[in-house]
C-alpha cells in the first residue's frame, strides 16, 4: 500500500496520523529560495522556468517532513497570459494594467495551457521523481480573485473598482468571470493531467465579494469549475480556500462541491467543525503569525487544533501563507508535535 497520506486521507483509508504541509512553504522564509528566485530576471520568467518551479516546489522537502509538495507558480500567471502586463514590484506586490470595465476587451480565446508548458513540463518531473508518498497539489486562483487583482490593477485595501465594476457593469463583469472560469478549468485540467494529485483554487480576496453576491462570485463559480472538471474526466481531490469568508464559508462547504476546505486565521475551529459539511475535509487554521517567534502559545495553539479534530478528517496547514519572517525552527517543532499525534 502506498503512503500517501492526503491521498488516503481523501480515499476515506483510516489512518492514526494527521497529514501536514504549509501555505506558502516554498517562499521567503527559506534562505535558498532567493539564490532560486536569482537565477531568473523576474518573478514571472521564474514562474515559467521549468527547472526552478521544480527545484522550488522541491525545497521545502529538504527541511521538512512534510506531506505535499505544492507545485511553484502563481495564480496570476492566468493574468499575465492574458496580456495584462503582469509584474511583481519589489516592496509592492504585483502590479498590472487595470481593466475598465464596459471598455476593456475581454480576451476569451486565450490558450492558457500553451502558454504555461513549463508548468506542466514541470508537474510532469515533479510526478516522475517526488517520493509517491508526497501529494502534489497543483492551483489556480478562484475567478473572483483573479478579477480583483485585473480590474483594481494590483491589491488593493478595499477594491472598490471591482465592487463599483459588480453595481455598475454587471453583464461586463459577468462575462469577466465567465471567461476566468473557463482558464481556471483548462488550467486545473492541464496540472491533473501532468500529475498533480489533488487541485487547489484559492479565494484569497472572498471577503471583499458584497455578501448579496456571494452566490454568484464564490460559490457558484466554484461549483462550475469542478463540475466542468468532473465533465472532463477530471476526477481530482479539490481543496477550496475561501480566505475570510466568514458565515458564507458554510453555504460554501455545503454547496461549492469541494472534497476540502482551507480555513483561514479569523475561523472559529469548534464552530466549522460544528456546522461544516461533515461530509468533506476540513484543512489549517493556524495563524501563520504564531509561528515568527518560537512561543508557548504556539504549542499550546497546536495542541487546541489537534484535540479539536482528534477524530475529525483534517489537514493540519496554516490559515494563510507562511510569511518571510516565518522561523524554520518553529515549523519544524510544528511538524514533530504533529507527527507525534496520536488519536
Ligand atoms: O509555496 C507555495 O505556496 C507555492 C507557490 C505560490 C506562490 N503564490 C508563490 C509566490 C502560491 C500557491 C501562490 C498563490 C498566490 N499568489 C495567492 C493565493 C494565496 C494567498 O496568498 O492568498 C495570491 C493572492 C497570489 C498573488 C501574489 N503573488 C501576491 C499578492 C504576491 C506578493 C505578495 C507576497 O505575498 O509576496 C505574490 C508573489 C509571490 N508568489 C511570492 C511567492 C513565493 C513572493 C515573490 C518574491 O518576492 O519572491
Amino acid at each position: 500500500m502506498n503512503n500517501n497520506k492526503i491521498l488516503n486521507l481523501f480515499n476515506n483509508e483510516p489512518s492514526s496520523k494527521i497529514p501536514i504541509w504549509f501555505l506558502r512553504q516554498a517562499g521567503r522564509h527559506i534562505p535558498e529560495y532567493f539564490s532560486i528566485r536569482s537565477k531568473s530576471k523576474n518573478f514571472i520568467d521564474f514562474c515559467l522556468n521549468k527547472d526552478l518551479i521544480v527545484e522550488s516546489t522541491r525545497l521545502p522537502l529538504k527541511y521538512y517532513d512534510i506531506d505535499a509538495a505544492i507545485v511553484f507558480s502563481d495564480i496570476l500567471m492566468i493574468p499575465w497570459a492574458m496580456n495584462r502586463d503582469v509584474k511583481f514590484v519589489q516592496g509592492v506586490g504585483p502590479v498590472m494594467n487595470p481593466m475598465i470595465p464596459d471598455e476593456t476587451n475581454i480576451l476569451n480565446n486565450i490558450n492558457i495551457v500553451e502558454h504555461l508548458k513549463p508548468l506542466e513540463d514541470a508537474l510532469t518531473i515533479l510526478k516522475s521523481s517526488l517520493s509517491k508518498n508526497i501529494c502534489l497539489i497543483g492551483f489556480a486562483g478562484a475567478p473572483w480573485t483573479l478579477a480583483c487583482y485585473m480590474i483594481d490593477g494590483g491589491s488593493s485595501k478595499d477594491f472598490i473598482e471591482t465592487r463599483k465594476a459588480i453595481w455598475g457593469s454587471y453583464n461586463w463583469f459577468n462575462k469577466l468571470i465567465k471567461t476566468l472560469i473557463f482558464y481556471v478549468v483548462d488550467i486545473l485540467e492541464m496540472q491533473a493531467k501532468a500529475g498533480a494529485d489533488v487541485l487547489m483554487i484559492f479565494d484569497s480576496w472572498s471577503h471583499m465579494i458584497p455578501s448579496v453576491f456571494w452566490n454568484d462570485f464564490a460559490i457558484n463559480p466554484t461549483k462550475e469549475i469542478i463540475k466542468n472538471l468532473r465533465d472532463r474526466k477530471i476526477f481530482n481531490p479539490i481543496i477550496g480556500f475561501p480566505f475570510k469568508g466568514g458565515n458564507s464559508i458554510i453555504d460554501y462547504s455545503y454547496e461549492s462541491g469541494v472534497d476540502c476546505i482551507s480555513l483561514d486565521w479569523t475561523v472559529d475551529l469548534p464552530w466549522a467543525i460544528k456546522n461544516i459539511n461533515s461530509e468533506i475535509i476540513i484543512q489549517g487554521n493556524l495563524d501563520p503569525a504564531a509561528l515568527i517567534s518560537n512561543n508557548l502559545n504556539l504549542y499550546k495553539n497546536v495542541d487546541f487544533i489537534l484535540s479539536c479534530i482528534a477524530d475529525k478528517r483534517f489537514i493540519f496547514n496554516v490559515g494563510h501563507g507562511l510569511t518571510p519572517e516565518c522561523k524554520i525552527e518553529n515549523v519544524m517543532a510544528v511538524i514533530k508535535q504533529v507527527k507525534n499525534f496520536r488519536r
